[in-house]
């Protein structure tokens, strides 16, 4: 099984959109493994977002990341990253399809309610910066027999 990475930003937060993007995370059919809710340090928010240093919107994405609390959760599932991409849809709310979290939910890219790894190795990095091994539970769930064939 895939783990993936997500994060609800402080605008999620802030918007009251925290059940609504764990609901249809859920409902899909992905198990929740870890989850926090937290303020994201400078330091966490450096390795964070590492790949986009240098870039000028990188000042203020630590700042927006850092702004005010978040939700963090490792969920696990069949495809999780490819699949849980599509649910959060494209990072510029033009381009998001309705339907999609960002697409239903946000108007500008600077402000796009919720993060999610873009591969699994990135989600593995992404999800040791917040998390610590025994954070993390291992149980069935008990509909998987009618989730997977
Ligand atoms: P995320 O990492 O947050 O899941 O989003 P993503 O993969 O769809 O987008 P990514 O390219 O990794 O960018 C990370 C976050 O930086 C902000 N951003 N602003 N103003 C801009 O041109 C711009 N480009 C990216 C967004 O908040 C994006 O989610
Ligand atoms: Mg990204």
């Amino acid at each position: 099984m895939e783990r993936e990475f997500i994060m609800i930003k402080p605008d999620g937060v802030q918007r009251n959109l925290v059940g609504e993007v764990i609901s249809r995370i859920e409902k899909v059919g992905f198990k929740i493994i870890a989850m926090k809710f937290h303020k994201v340090t400078m330091e966490q928010a450096e390795k964070h977002y590492a790949i986009h240093k240098g870039k000028p919107f990188y000042q203020g994405l630590l700042e927006y990341i850092t702004s005010g609390p978040v939700v963090s959760m490792i969920v696990e599932g069949k495809e999780a990253v490819k699949i849980i991409r599509k649910i959060v849809g494209a990072t510029n709310p033009v381009d998001a399809e309705p339907g999609s979290i960002r697409g239903d939910y946000t108007l500008e890219i600077g402000r796009n309610i919720v993060h999610a790894a873009d591969s699994p190795e990135n989600a593995i990095l992404e999800y040791q910066i917040y998390f610590k091994d025994d954070e993390i539970q291992t149980y069935e769930r008990i509909d998987e027999n009618w989730i997977y064939e």
